[in-house]
């Protein structure tokens, strides 16, 4: 009895910090900050392509709602994409520019190579924007705004965004090397991950709850289930089944066992059952702190879609091109 009080008293005692970080995050989201963490002095606008290009966000949603619901994971591989876009340089489109004969992009690093999908269905609305309005839309804007529609259409809540992001001419195949995170790293290290960012690590846990959908491919986890002792062996039998020791690489299984296109809090009950994927992911569990905050989120499933919803505003402003910088590119794979 005495037990479950305390433990009632410690939940409500998370709730309440998440609460306040939630709080802080969101009065400054509107300021943007640079991959590095410092603030700059423009403000993205959310009401930017209201008179540019009225139809933009509409037409976004459209075109993203059409794929999810044709292709339901291209609304996990969207997420993901502007993840790895906005982590290396910031939110600026890099991670859409292919390489060419002298020009080495992000796409060849090794989080993203035979991995990153959903490049079609951006450059497919980038093609209907430059229709409607010539020359106004970013790729940055469409790859941000496309994340959260992605989020919404899988059952998630959508949040608030400044717009104005523009392209950036360049991209950074070292810093995609050396700043997205491995699915083979402990905690400190997904910790170290994120504060380079800037991010605490309330919102990395947070964050990894885009894991709640999508797949991931069998050489990403298949040292975990044939080695790791944290995780439910039962599980790890299933996941053999098309994960053998040797060969079938990119065999794909749902990062969520249980609800792999529904944007719920399923991922974190899984780790408390031992049920997470990758290493990275059972790890989360092992924090004191971050522990406790799988469980709240286990519970309390809308707490989880408004702290993500609100980590992923301060992503979404992680050092945008803005003014004369950068350009609007005419195509989402190339410079102008
Ligand atoms: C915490 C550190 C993270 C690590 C180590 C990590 C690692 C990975 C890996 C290895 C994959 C599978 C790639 C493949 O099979 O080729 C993956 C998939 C995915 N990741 Fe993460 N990730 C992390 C955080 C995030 C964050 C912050 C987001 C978004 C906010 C995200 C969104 C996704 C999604 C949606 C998928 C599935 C993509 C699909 O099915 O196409 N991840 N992640």
């Amino acid at each position: 009895m005495a037990g479950s009080s305390q433990q009632r008293v410690k939940i409500c005692l998370v709730l309440c910090l998440v609460g306040i970080v939630s709080a802080a995050e969101y009065s400054t989201s509107s300021s943007s900050t640079t991959s590095s963490g410092s603030s700059s002095n423009y403000l993205l606008n959310p009401l930017f392509y209201v008179s540019k290009c009225p139809r933009a966000l509409d037409t976004i949603k459209k075109l993203v709602t059409n794929a999810v619901l044709y292709e339901p994971r291209m609304g996990a591989s969207l997420l993901r994409l502007h993840f790895h876009d906005c982590f290396v340089q910031g939110c600026d489109a890099s991670v859409l520019l292919k390489d060419t004969a002298t020009f080495k992009g992000e796409q060849g690093a090794l989080p993203n190579v035979n991995s990153l999908r959903g490049f079609e269905v951006i450059e497919n609305i980038k093609a209907e924007l430059e229709r409607q309005c010539p020359g106004v839309v970013s790729c940055a804007d469409i790859l941000t705004v496309a994340a959260r529609d992605s989020v919404v259409a899988l059952g998630g809540v959508g949040w608030p965004l400044g717009l104005g992001r523009r392209d950036s001419t360049t991209a950074s195949l070292s810093g995609a090397n050396s700043d997205l995170p491995s699915p083979f790293l402990n905690f400190d290290g997904l910790v170290a991950a994120f504060q380079k960012k800037r991010f605490t690590v309330n919102e990395m846990v947070a964050l990894s709850g885009a894991h709640t959908i999508g797949s991931a491919r069998c050489l990403l986890f298949r040292s975990r289930i044939y080695n790791a002792t944290d995780i439910d062996s039962s599980y790890a039998e299933e996941l053999k089944a098309n994960c053998p020791k040797q060969g079938g690489d990119s065999n794909l299984s749902p990062i969520d066992t249980t609800s792999k296109n529904v944007f719920d809090s399923s991922y974190y009950t899984n780790l408390i059952s031992k049920k997470g994927l990758f290493h990275s992911d059972q790890q989360l569990f092992s924090g004191v702190s971050a522990a406790l905050q799988v469980k709240t989120y286990s519970s309390f499933p809308l707490l989880f879609k408004f702290d993500f919803a609100n980590a992923m505003v301060k992503m979404s402003n992680l050092s945008p091109l803005t003014g004369n910088q950068g350009q609007i590119r005419n195509v989402c794979s190339r410079v102008n």
